[in-house]
């Protein structure tokens, strides 16, 4: 498909599903002015299919693994029901006025965890069982995200990872020094062969798999 109908199938879509929303528009337009690396966000599309998980499997407790800016948080706790509790982590503790900015503007903020720090020492210490885990941070360490969770997700339970076709860099051979097309690869090649799990890859934005625990 050339640029152009990309472009305009990927139009037809936003014109044809829920709007996002004024506070998430507000915060991308935001993003986009005063923080580096803007496309990182989840933006429309992918945010209300984050939104639609909730809805369908309504998870009790959610973890999210790369806050960012919050604004697929902000999805995940329109989805999710009232008694939800939404664990989000993110190492970055300059983006910490940003988000609180954003949460403080809306209720579903009373769902929301905030942790500022490494997940990787973070997540031992929250004690919960998961329902739903979306997987969003240093593309290098994902397999680590995944190990660290996994106990801690129930049967029957739903873990989202993002970026996996990483802009279509895993077909490629990555040079030595590229650690994040490596990393994703890894993550991959490992989850193919994960029988403990089902797993699918959708072509949505950057790809996103959804891994369902047996
Ligand atoms: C792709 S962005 C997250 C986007 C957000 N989930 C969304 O969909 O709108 C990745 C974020 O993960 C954060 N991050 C990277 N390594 C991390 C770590 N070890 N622990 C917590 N956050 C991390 C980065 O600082 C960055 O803000």
């Amino acid at each position: 498909m050339s640029l152009d109908k990309d472009e305009a199938i990927e139009n037809y879509i936003l014109s044809h599903i829920d709007e996002e929303g004024e506070l998430l528009k507000q915060l991308n337009r935001d993003a986009h002015v005063n923080l580096l690396k803007p496309r990182m966000l989840s933006g429309h599309l992918q945010g209300r299919m984050l939104k639609m998980f909730c809805r369908m499997i309504q998870p009790k407790y959610i973890l999210e693994i790369g806050t960012y800016t919050a604004y697929a948080t902000l999805c995940l706790a329109e989805g999710a029901t009232d008694d939800a509790e939404i664990h989000t982590l993110e190492v970055n503790d300059e983006l910490e006025d940003f988000i609180i900015k954003y949460l403080h503007k809306t209720k579903l903020k009373d769902k929301i965890h905030l942790h500022i720090g490494d997940a990787m020492e973070i997540i031992p210490k929250i004690d919960r069982t998961f329902d739903l885990v979306f997987i969003d941070a240093n593309k290098r360490h994902y397999i680590e995200y995944y190990n660290l969770i996994f106990d801690n997700v129930r049967p029957g339970g739903l873990i989202i990872a993002d970026n996996t076709l990483w802009d279509g860099h895993v077909l490629e051979t990555p040079k030595p020094s590229d650690k994040q097309t490596i990393g994703i690869q890894q993550f991959n090649d490992m989850l193919a062969k994960d029988d403990r799990v089902e797993k699918v890859i959708l072509p949505v934005r950057d790809g996103l798999t959804l891994i369902w625990k047996k």
